[in-house]
């Protein structure tokens, strides 16, 4: 009977006493979930933020860069037309001087067969005389005379053709060079155009294909930044001896150490990594309890007696490790942080934990480090089934926190 009714007691005892104060774990777990997605949705906004802010400095840069161009390109037409008019200009001018040229020429041509009409008139008028040669003396004379002039009149016809022939043809030829100079310049110039133009549509054309290239890949970072988040499991560690996080991780929250007093013996051995921001709660405290103290650094250098530090840091990289005894990571990841182990030493009652601090060893003035809770010292190698190989004896022992 007495075999029987244990149990039952033993069964229902638990079910009456305790019903409600039993934590219903699938609210727990959905409050978990709801936390770390709200998280990790927020992270993924700024993140996402962040790259867009960037994505944009970069187009506005390439926006400018091809306004530039273009206003580049303008000014350019602006001076190719600016030189076409001065070029319709010159032809204008070219022309005026040809047809002055031409003016002149025929007026020359005129005034030529005007003096060779005179010329022949006198011929004419001289030749009878001459037939009447001897016919008396004055006539003799006069003969005489005009037979004396006759060679100056000839001579002077061919005279008066020969330098006025010359500066026309000087002057043709100058403006036939000018024409062929002009030519040559207007095919210069219409080549400078072409080639400038070709240039400037190339540059454009390059420019472009550029932008859309750096869009792209803007793009593509994007989308990858975005897999790789949502791939992402990110990891969480304490940063021991910091208040801050480093640039692979971001910081959740900052606080200062907590633990067990060092004298009692069946005290919690972790540390904690207590909140500056404490929400208290008005729960009843009852008969027996356990005690939560601060830390304090116990280095017996500089650091002595005081308060450390710690962060709660959120890795964009998913897995996160400690490598205790060394301050570098394996190749392929990537050091969070460097530092010491520490822990309580052996002859305190309570036990406590290897924990990685940062070489730093951060400290704050909020806490009063007198009281001596859960203590921290360096922790020294005692090589032996530790290969002495490898340790050498009685060294402080480093560590590292690296992510991959
Ligand atoms: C001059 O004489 C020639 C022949 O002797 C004649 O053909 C010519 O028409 C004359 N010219 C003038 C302007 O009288
Ligand atoms: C991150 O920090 C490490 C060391 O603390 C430094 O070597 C590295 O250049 C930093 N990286 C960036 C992107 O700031
Ligand atoms: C660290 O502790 C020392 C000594 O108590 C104090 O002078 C210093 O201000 C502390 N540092 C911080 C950041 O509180
Ligand atoms: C290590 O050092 C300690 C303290 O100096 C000494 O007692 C111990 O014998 C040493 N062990 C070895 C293996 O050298």
């Amino acid at each position: 009977m007495l075999v029987i009714v244990i149990p039952v007691l033993v069964l229902v005892c638990p079910c009456q006493g305790f019903p409600e104060q039993v934590p219903d774990t699938a609210t727990i777990k959905d409050e978990l979930l709801e936390n770390k997605l709200i998280s990790l949705l927020r992270e993924h906004e700024a993140r996402t933020a962040s790259l867009f802010k960037i994505q944009n400095t970069k187009l506005e840069y390439l926006t400018n860069l091809l306004r530039s161009q273009e206003q580049k390109l303008y000014n350019q037409e602006i001076l190719l037309q600016k030189q076409g008019a001065k070029l319709s200009y010159q032809e204008t001018l070219l022309l005026q001087q040809r047809r002055t040229i031409e003016q002149l020429t025929n007026r020359h041509s005129r005034s030529k067969s005007f003096q060779d009409q005179n010329l022949r008139q006198k011929r004419n008028k001289s030749q009878p005389k001459t037939r009447r040669v001897g016919k008396s003396r004055l006539e003799k004379r006069r003969v005489g005379k005009t037979s004396d002039s006759t060679p100056h009149d000839v001579m002077l016809l061919r005279d008066a053709a020969d330098p006025l022939e010359a500066v026309v043809s000087r002057i043709s030829q100058q403006v036939t060079e000018i024409e062929a100079d002009f030519q040559a310049f207007k095919t210069q110039t219409a080549n400078d155009i072409q080639t400038s133009k070709t240039k400037t549509d190339n540059d454009i054309n390059a420019l472009k294909t550029q932008t859309t290239g750096d869009i792209q890949t803007l793009q593509n970072s994007n989308t990858q930044q975005d897999l790789a988040i949502q791939d992402t499991q990110s990891s969480t560690f304490v940063h021991w001896g910091s208040s801050t996080c480093s640039n692979l991780s971001g910081i959740v929250y900052s606080g200062v150490v907590g633990g067990a007093w060092y004298r009692h013996s069946g005290s919690a051995t972790n540390y904690l990594c207590m909140t500056m921001s404490p929400v208290a709660s008005s729960h009843p405290v009852t008969g027996v309890v356990a005690y939560l103290y601060g830390s304090e650094y116990e280095t017996w250098d500089s650091y002595q007696f005081r308060v450390p530090v710690c962060a709660v840091c959120r890795s964009t990289l998913s897995t996160t490790v400690m490598i205790p005894g060394t301050n570098v990571c394996t190749p392929g990841w990537h050091l969070q942080y460097s530092g010491f182990i520490m822990t309580g030493t052996y002859f305190h009652d309570a036990g406590s934990e290897y924990i990685c601090v940062d070489s730093k060893l951060e400290n704050t003035t909020l806490g009063d480090a007198s009281q001596e809770g859960a203590v921290l010292e360096y922790t020294v190698t005692r090589c032996g089934t530790l290969p002495c190989t490898v340790y050498s004896n009685n060294t402080v022992v480093t560590c590292a926190v690296c992510s991959k």
